[in-house]
């Protein structure tokens, strides 16, 4: 077993709460079993990563296949890669017929800095617009797109014409004009808690940077995958993007993203001289494609029903167990969509002895960035009805304990 202080004297840290250590041995499934042999209910699937279970026996399968074959050979374009390709064709069957070209990177946030530059290379504007309180990633264009102060002062400058509206407030929308690249919104934002899109809100967001000529980035990096019911949430709610960001989930396991977007803006990106208009060297890796087809063909399955456990319960069935069997007095209320949820917590509940008292009953979760009275309730779509059951059990034991 390794030492907390010789593991946070080597490897850069960023975790504030310090009660909160597991050394992990093993993963399978729902599980997390760490050095001492204590088993966890994993309710973060490693922050929507890990979709079909940890050390899904597909994936698995699939990644030593591939490592027979080759690993990385060159940076992607100048080699075809049979595991690039098969991705592409069998992602662009699930999508819709405008989302044509796919560009591979290793992240969520470089497929948000790739969408922005694939806008801007389009339409040759500058004005960003972004929503408060949402998280695109760490990197210093994503920290320009953060709303709250407190988390861009200390890298300024940063990137200047950013500028942010209210999630489902539609008076906003005039901000969006002849000026704006882009808007990159979430389908259902998570940094507040699970904020759900109302009155068509989306489809009036489509409408208007229709209009104006502005370039629509999604962000389905957590919300991808069949987490809430379909394959992307977007299918739910009516409207189309010019650019889909995806990844975590993406790679089942293994770094993988991508933005996938129209073939006109996409090609802005591709012809630009001098040539690099975006590039990773890693991008497209094929052990991270070849593990990611076995994991988007898994969430296909489950989304078919086609993976026979356990009396085949839909996602929307299995989120619904939770909304409805979760009740506490530390609980206001629990939202959310398929197995994507947030509970609430009461006012005066302190999330931190939450959290710890979650982790000493056997259960893994967390909290939102911008709002930790909200606590992640976001299992492996794998998991099985007693799972669940269970889940709940260690959850609410874990709430009377605080
Ligand atoms: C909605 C959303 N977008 C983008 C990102 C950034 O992804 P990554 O950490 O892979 O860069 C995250 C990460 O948590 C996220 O939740």
């Amino acid at each position: 077993m390794i030492k907390l202080e010789d593991f946070r004297r080597n490897v850069a840290q960023i975790n504030e709460l310090d009660p909160i250590v597991i050394e992990p041995q093993t993963a399978e499934g729902i599980w997390v079993t760490d050095t001492h042999g204590k088993k966890y209910i994993d309710m973060l699937s490693g922050i929507c990563v890990d979709n079909t279970g940890h050390k899904n026996p597909k994936i698995i399968e699939a990644i030593k296949k591939q490592c027979e074959d080759y690993l990385h050979i060159m940076v992607y374009g100048e080699f075809i890669q049979k595991p690039q390709m098969d991705y592409a064709l069998r992602i662009k069957e699930l999508l819709p017929h405008n989302l044509t070209q796919i560009f591979y990177v290793n992240t969520g946030c470089e497929a948000i800095e790739g969408a922005i530059k694939a806008a801007k290379l389009y339409n040759h504007r500058e004005k960003i617009i972004n929503f408060t309180n949402s998280y695109h990633g760490a990197t210093l264009g994503c920290v320009s797109m953060l709303s709250d102060e407190k988390f861009r002062k200390d890298f300024q400058p940063l990137l200047p014409c950013v500028d942010f509206i209210k999630f489902n407030y539609e008076d906003d929308l005039q901000k969006i004009d002849e000026n704006t690249c882009c808007v990159v919104v979430e389908t259902i934002p998570v940094g507040e808690g699970v904020q759900m899109p109302k009155n068509d809100y989306l489809k009036k967001l489509r409408k208007r940077c229709n209009e104006v000529g502005a370039i629509l980035i999604l962000d389905e990096i957590q919300t991808g995958f069949g987490r809430t019911g379909t394959l992307f949430a977007f299918e739910q709610f009516d409207f189309e993007p010019d650019i889909l960001c995806i990844a975590k989930a993406m790679g089942g396991g293994l770094p993988l993203g991508a933005f996938i977007g129209k073939e006109e803006i996409m090609n802005a990106l591709n012809n630009h001289h001098p040539l690099i208009g975006h590039a990773t060297t890693q991008g497209g890796n094929p052990v991270s494609l070849a593990a990611g087809l076995a994991q988007l063909n898994c969430v296909v399955d489950i989304l078919e029903n086609k993976n026979n456990i356990d009396e085949n319960l839909t996602i929307q069935e299995k989120g619904e167990i939770y909304r409805k069997e979760l009740k506490h007095k530390h609980i206001n209320r629990i939202e959310g969509i398929g197995l994507f949820n947030a509970i609430y917590l009461n006012e005066g509940v302190d999330w931190q002895k939450i959290l710890i008292s979650c982790f000493n009953h056997g259960i893994i979760t967390g909290t939102h960035l911008f709002n930790p009275n909200a606590i992640s309730i976001k299992p492996p779509l794998t998991i099985t009805k007693s799972e669940i059951k269970e889940s709940i059990n260690r959850i609410l034991r874990a709430f009377d304990a605080v």
